[in-house]
């Protein structure tokens, strides 16, 4: 099994995405395996037009599905997530978090969104069927500088939020392999109160 790094910045080069690029090369030096997935490479038109039947978008969905765990980034765009990683969630079959842990990740141009991963992306995860959502990272693009001679260099305090996260997720693995299946409670069957 696998750790499937979910990028969901439309741009290259792409903050977010170097921050999960960074979480990445941490969780190989933990021994965990992991494989990319940037919604960007997808066929613009099948995101766009729903078309769940593409032949890319079912290998994406592939991906996800043969992932233990997922860590998704995204950058902050108009106080939420991104449109484009909205596309590809929503062509997720419902359950398609079932029995995984998610790491969700943003990079944003100020601090004032910052709660935008845990009001935004958190309630979907969530209805994907997500039995861990961890501890949402979010860092502001002055707090991960980056030069092509230096490479990445993160604020101290994010970089331990972000040291925190893989030793949570990786904590979680073993616990996710033991557990029992569970089913998530299909949205038609959600009871809401007013
Ligand atoms: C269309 C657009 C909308 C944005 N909206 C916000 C926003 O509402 N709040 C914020 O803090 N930053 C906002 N930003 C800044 C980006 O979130 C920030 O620069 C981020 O690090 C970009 O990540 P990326 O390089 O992975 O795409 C916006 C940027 C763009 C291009």
């Amino acid at each position: 099994m696998t750790i499937l790094l979910l990028a969901g910045s439309p741009s290259i080069p792409s903050r977010s995405t170097r921050l999960l690029q960074h979480v990445g090369e941490r969780l190989a030096a933990r021994g965990h395996r992991h494989v990319k997935l940037h919604v960007l490479d997808l066929p613009a038109e099948a995101l766009l037009h729903a078309d769940f039947g593409n032949r890319d978008i079912r290998r994406a969905q592939d991906s996800v599905a043969q992932a233990e765990a997922v860590v998704v980034a995204t950058p902050v765009y108009k106080a939420a997530y991104s449109g484009i990683l909205k596309a590809f969630l929503d062509l997720l079959p419902q359950s398609a978090l079932k029995a995984k842990t998610v790491l969700p990740l943003a990079s944003g141009g100020s601090p004032h969104h910052m709660l935008a991963l845990d009001y935004a992306l958190r309630p979907v995860l969530s209805a994907l069927g997500a039995r861990h959502v961890l501890p949402s990272i979010y860092a502001t693009d002055a707090q991960e500088l980056w030069s092509e001679q230096d490479g990445l260099a993160i604020d101290a305090g994010i970089a331990q939020r972000i040291a925190d996260g893989v030793e949570h997720l990786s904590a979680s693995l073993p616990a996710l392999r033991d557990a029992a299946d569970y089913d998530p409670v299909h949205f038609s069957q959600v009871r809401c109160s007013v």
